[in-house]
């Protein structure tokens, strides 16, 4: 809790490009959300995006239109708190007294560590093992009752929950016990070139996603290439991955329920069925991205967000912080 509401916090990383599968199963779901409920606080999370290399003026370029992508999604910068992760310097701190509670058996047992060590086994650092423990400084700063994250963040957010408690067993109630929430669309966007696949940002094949940013000719033609099947069909089935991720895509973004699709779509070819899914994907996405336009070229209002959000977000962390450092023991700041 916070001022009085609940709190929640989410975050994505800088890197890549965000996909239709990130908007319609995160951003999505975060501008739903009413600002007025809970106290919601939205990092771009660029402390953990240096766990692998970075080229430096790119970082720094994908971070400001994430910022940037977040605020034309539709979230007020007035009402909730978007900031960079680095300019709030809590989260490094906290994540090095939680570093002292977390053990190396927790995070060898990381099913993400695996996979992206196995991916950049040339440099398995230790700031990619212990990667969930700075997550775990990132929700719990900000005492968030509520963390909005996919399938694949599940076992992040277990850990912070073990290492809340752990802590609090310790020190008396310093942190909240976060829980996952779950949103109304999930993330079941698949790629469209493997519809066995989550749609991924880090996919090589340049087909299997759309990208946020693309122009509405590229949507389309992605849309015309992506994977089916050959009984001609349309039908919602797991048997049929790929239709039925184009009936998902379709209801994402209409709000549309898969009768209401089904009932549109019954003995149509699946030509049209990809036409149609791609006109309603431009049609959300061509605001979306005029705002983004929009927004790139106000550089002193972004400015201004930047600085006030991070001051923001700097007042909740630190108070967190500072109850931390002295239950561990650090001694009193004179003033
Ligand atoms: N690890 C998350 C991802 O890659 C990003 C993230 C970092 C995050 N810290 C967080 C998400 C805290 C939710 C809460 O998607």
């Amino acid at each position: 809790m916070l001022d009085g509401k609940k709190s929640l916090f989410s975050g994505m990383q800088a890197t890549g490009t965000l996909t239709l599968g990130n908007y319609l199963g995160a951003l999505k779901n975060w501008v739903s959300l009413d600002p007025e409920e809970y106290k919601c606080f939205y990092g771009i999370m660029d402390l953990h995006s240096i766990t692998v290399r970075q080229d430096p003026a790119e970082l720094r370029r994908r971070a400001r239109d994430l910022l940037c992508l977040y605020i034309a999604a539709g979230l007020d910068p007035e009402k909730n708190c978007i900031f960079y992760q680095s300019h709030v310097s809590a989260h490094a701190e906290l994540a090095w007294i939680l570093n002292c509670f977390t053990y190396m058996g927790e995070m060898n047992r990381m099913t993400q560590f695996k996979d992206k060590a196995a991916r950049h086994a040339d440099n398995i650092n230790t700031g990619l093992f212990t990667y969930p423990v700075l997550m775990a400084a990132d929700i719990l700063l900000y005492q968030a009752d509520f963390v909005p994250v996919g399938e694949d963040q599940k076992q992040h957010l277990e850990i912070t929950r073990d290492i809340a408690m752990r802590f609090n067993s310790i020190y008396g109630d310093v942190f909240t016990i976060p829980e996952v929430y779950r949103g109304k669309l999930g993330d079941r966007i698949k790629s469209l070139q493997d519809p066995t696949k989550k749609m991924s940002k880090s996919d090589e094949n340049p087909n299997a996603s759309i990208l946020l940013l693309d122009e509405p000719e590229v949507i389309m033609r992605k849309f015309r290439k992506a994977v089916t099947d050959s009984d001609g069909e349309i039908a919602y089935s797991e048997s049929k991955p790929g239709i039925k991720n184009l009936l998902d895509i379709y209801c994402a973004v209409t709000g549309c329920s898969v009768e209401e699709a089904l009932n549109e779509f019954g003995g149509l070819g699946y030509g049209t069925l990809k036409s149609r899914v791609a006109e309603a994907v431009v049609a959300e996405l061509e605001p979306l991205q005029q705002r983004f336009r929009d927004l790139c070229k106000n550089k002193d209002y972004i400015n201004t967000v930047i600085k006030n959000n991070a001051e923001q977000a700097s007042y909740y962390a630190t108070k967190t912080l500072r109850k931390a450092q002295k239950k561990v023991g650090f001694p009193e700041r004179i003033r």
